[in-house]
């Protein structure tokens, strides 16, 4: 398994050499899916002020849940309940939405400071119980790394030109 630390310095390093926002994203994606083989599914939803999460970057088969309302699914209960899931067995999870059959466990870490969300990592696994502390852990950190660049971009929009009335 890739170390956390090793993937954020890679996004570090991305960040320095200019790469813009949705290819780190994409990225952070790429560097996840690669470092364990029980991530068989690795995506990003966005959270939008109508609170529905959207489907951003995603490495595995194609979803039919590309738009999740809040309090929806393993996805969108995570934003509604403000706590990351993590879920052994999909089977025994009564607001599962499949998006494979393969799938056996699935694991949705928040994109977050503090109340605020921009966003979640979704990994799925076709295996049962298949992240453990340290992959938790790991996919945790990706996120935080991930949120002081959502709210750098936030940061950045809010003073440009185009938002000023
Ligand atoms: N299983 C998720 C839906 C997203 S797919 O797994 C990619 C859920 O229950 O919210």
């Amino acid at each position: 398994m890739t170390t956390d630390e090793e993937i954020c310095r890679k996004l570090d390093r991305l960040r320095e050499d200019g790469a813009d926002f949705e290819t780190v994203l994409s990225k952070a994606v790429a560097y996840l899916h690669e470092s364990n083989p029980r991530y068989h599914w690795t995506g990003i939803y966005e959270l939008f002020p109508d609170d529905i999460l959207r489907l951003g970057p995603f490495i595995g088969a194609p979803t039919d849940h590309v738009f999740i309302a809040v309090g929806q699914g393993v996805c969108g209960t995570a934003v509604a309940e403000k706590r990351n899931m993590n879920v052994p067995d999909v089977s025994k999870a009564p607001n599962y939405l499949a998006c494979s059959t393969a799938t056996k466990a699935e694991l949705v870490v928040l994109i977050r400071k503090g109340d605020r969300i921009f966003a979640q990592i979704d990994v799925d696994s076709h295996e049962l119980d298949a992240f453990d502390a340290a992959a938790v852990k790991q996919v945790e950190r990706v996120a935080d790394w991930l949120a002081d660049a959502y709210r750098a971009r936030r940061e950045t929009a809010d003073l440009s030109p185009r938002t000023v009335r």
